[in-house]
């Protein structure tokens, strides 16, 4: 007989569909490999972090006892009145327009623990098993987990170095709707500014174009576009692009979230999304059962900072600082693989990623030996072949998404000098089996 801690604990059905062994995978070489440099880590980069911005901050929010006592108690579910009124503003700024004609009230602002609470909240109010999700190939994998995680289907749209290719989105729903399935489809996912991981930006015609499938599709129901702006304020160079969201003048299709995680701070974990009005009370019903509201204080600190101007003055030299790195990368790209045929990367204008295409042969899965032989030369990426979802078998694999985030420049040119080597050895030792087999 057995005592109750030997007999195995049932996990739920959903709990089983749930798989992360990917990034676990990747923490753990992380750790059995201190001297690798990491290409891999999305994080953001540890010089740039507000400590002093902050602790500023955290005196204003504690400067009264009231004050103090106001912010440390419970908030309340869709999140502090205080911050969700400053984002207004915030936001109608970023849109460049009034906040009256953003046609939106602080309802339809909801404030998360971070952006990928509310692409979860999202998951969960919107998609039964076999629902199914149209999203980019490549896409953010962390989604393509919570995609999986409620048992929803996905279809992979190509993308180009414009974004998701609108002329395909039309004709997979075409197909869809052909297979008496369009009841099932009910998101359009995409990363609309410097996409993790192709680092590619929506051209501003295609967010018109998908906006506009979305509603030509919405037959019996209404298809939504989840737009993830979570790079949004990384740019670098090259255009301003409008949301995807401002081409919904119903302000119906289109759900937004964006992410004070990247520009401030990770730790302090504060995202935002804007929701049709519709959808407000499915979303807050969900969210309280998680949590009934987000980290109040933190979101006392977002809204300080935001109304100080401190948050856009960190931004900038955030911005400056990553500019620099991406910078950095390219040049290595450039000093380092532009003699191996067959190898291109896309030239990002923001966010943190290079995605870089390596000929078919070359496959960069964990269990394929260029992976191995980049940590034997110190150094990590994150295998291509992660960022797609969908069946395994029909993921392009020889592809890499290398960011330049947490690096000082100087290492990122010797991480890309030992991937490159990696990637040149590898080749050849392929090439003299081929030759002695
Ligand atoms: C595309 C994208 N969306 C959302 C997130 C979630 O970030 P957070 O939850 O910290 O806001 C990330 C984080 O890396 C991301 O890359």
């Amino acid at each position: 007989m057995k005592t109750p801690a030997e007999l195995p604990i049932l996990m739920s059905q959903r709990s089983t569909l749930t798989k992360d062994l990917a990034i676990s995978f990747l923490m753990q070489q992380g750790v059995e490999n201190p001297d690798c440099l990491s290409l891999a880590a999305g994080l953001v980069d540890p010089e740039t972090l507000p400590v002093e911005e902050t602790l500023r901050a955290a005196q204003q929010v504690l400067a009264t006892r009231e004050s103090g006592i106001r912010a440390l108690q419970y908030g309340t579910t869709p999140g502090s009145a205080q911050l969700r009124s400053e984002l207004l503003t915030y936001f109608a700024d970023l849109e460049k327009c009034s906040t009256e004609s953003l046609g939106i009230d602080a309802s339809q602002m909801i404030l998360t623990t971070g952006s990928q609470q509310l692409l979860s909240l999202v998951c969960e109010t919107l998609l039964d098993p076999g629902d199914i999700c149209l999203v980019a190939g490549p896409t953010y994998f962390v989604f393509a987990g919570n995609l999986a995680g409620v048992g929803a289907r996905t279809v992979t749209i190509p993308s180009d170095d414009q974004g998701m290719d609108p002329a395909a989105l039309d004709h997979a729903l075409e197909q869809i709707a052909s297979m008496k399935e369009l009841h099932r489809v009910k998101l359009i996912y995409a990363v609309s500014y410097y996409d993790n991981p192709s680092g590619v930006c929506l051209s501003t015609s295609r967010r018109e174009q998908i906006v506009e499938i979305a509603k030509k599709w919405s037959r019996e129901h209404r298809i939504l576009v989840l737009e993830d702006a979570a790079y949004r304020e990384l740019r670098y160079d090259g255009e301003e692009h409008p949301s995807v969201w401002s081409f919904d003048q119903e302000r119906a299709n289109v759900i937004y979230t964006q992410t004070f995680s990247k520009t401030f701070s990770p730790g302090i974990r504060v995202g935002f999304g804007i929701v049709p009005k519709d959808l407000v009370t499915a979303i807050c019903e969900r969210k309280g059962n998680e949590d009934f509201g987000s980290a109040h204080f933190n979101q006392k600190l977002i809204a300080t900072v935001l109304r100080s101007g401190e948050y856009q003055g960190h931004l900038a030299k955030v911005r400056d600082g990553y500019r620099l790195k991406r910078d950095a990368m390219l040049a290595a790209a450039q000093k380092y693989f532009s003699d191996l045929p067959g190898v291109s990367w896309v030239h990002p204008k923001g966010g943190l990623y290079v995605w870089m295409t390596l000929p078919e042969s070359l496959e960069s899965g964990f269990d394929r030996p260029l992976f191995s032989q980049a940590v034997k030369h110190g150094v990590m990426y994150v295998p291509g072949e992660l960022c797609y979802a969908g069946p395994v078998e029909d993921r392009p694999r020889s592809q890499m998404r290398l960011s330049y985030g947490v690096l000082p420049v100087d290492l990122i040119d010797e991480a890309m000098r030992r991937l490159a080597d990696a990637v040149r050895e590898t080749q050849s030792a392929r090439t003299s089996n081929d030759v002695s087999s």
